[in-house]
């Protein structure tokens, strides 16, 4: 039997976020879902509780540090702790470099990098003082090489990348773990109305099978990143 976990969960409305919440919902662990979107997040956390977790949701952008103070008193007040942080939530705008718009980057920057450093901010002294938790954000295969038309996306997935791989080095002789899940493209709503083949892609499950090992690995170890490619066929 496993040991019950609060898990907090950025991005927990939709795609990735949502199958990790469903995934870890079926050892009736307590998880805390964020988006922008409310009526998304109420959709979500009753679907975590007909999977048998326990179901929060606090609504707001995770770019926004007063928003990330108000979510984690709430948070605090809801689950008394955090033991995992999983820092989903993200944007992307794909282009050649000279037409993203300024609008493009900042946005970018401000959820899939500034949202991950703000929300992991906010768990760590918690973290370090138990001296246990697990970190896990979302980075991409995109945190680890380039491609063309990706510019901006693969800036703020290598800013994370090196943000993890410096708090590793931080966190060196403590019990408090932070790993990247490097996916490659992910069937999600994310590539909704796009001209793409979804059957050559991930799952999202693939994915939260992944958080999965992360988040239920032994005392003895520490992932460090996990790459997931689509198969091929
Ligand atoms: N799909 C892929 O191919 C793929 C591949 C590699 C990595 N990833 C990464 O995986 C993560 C999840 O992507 P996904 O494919 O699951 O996309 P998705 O289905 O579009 O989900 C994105 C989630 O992030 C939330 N979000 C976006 N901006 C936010 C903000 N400012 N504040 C709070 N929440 C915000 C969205 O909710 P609201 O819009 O309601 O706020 C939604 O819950 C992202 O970091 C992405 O970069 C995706």
């Amino acid at each position: 039997m496993s040991i019950k976990k609060n898990i907090v969960i950025t991005g927990g409305s939709s795609g990735i976020g949502r199958a990790i919440a469903l995934e870890m919902a079926k050892n009736g662990h307590a998880i805390y879902i964020v988006s922008r979107s409310e009526n998304k997040l109420e959709k979500v956390a009753k679907e975590i509780e007909s999977a048998g977790g326990v179901a929060y949701f606090g609504c707001g952008d995770v770019a926004n540090p007063d928003v990330v103070d108000a979510l984690y008193n709430d948070i605090l007040e809801k689950m008394a702790s955090v033991d995992v942080l999983v820092a989903n939530a993200g944007v992307g705008y794909f282009g050649n470099l000279e037409d993203m718009e300024i609008w493009q980057f900042d946005e970018q920057m401000n959820t899939n990098v500034r949202g991950v450093f703000l929300w992991i901010r906010k768990v760590l002294p918690e973290m370090k003082q138990k001296n246990s938790g697990q970190i896990i954000v979302t980075s991409s295969n995109l945190g680890l090489k380039t491609s063309a038309r990706t510019s901006i996306y693969s800036a703020t997935k290598h800013a994370v990348q090196a943000m993890v791989w410096c708090l590793r080095e931080e966190l060196r002789e403590t019990q408090v773990k932070a790993a990247t899940i490097n996916p490659g493209s992910v069937s999600t709503p994310w590539f909704d109305g796009k001209d793409v083949d979804r059957e050559r892609m991930l799952s999202a499950t693939d994915i939260a099978k992944a958080a999965r090992l992360i988040i239920d690995q032994d005392k003895t170890s520490d992932i460090d990143h996990i790459l997931l490619l689509p198969a091929k066929n």
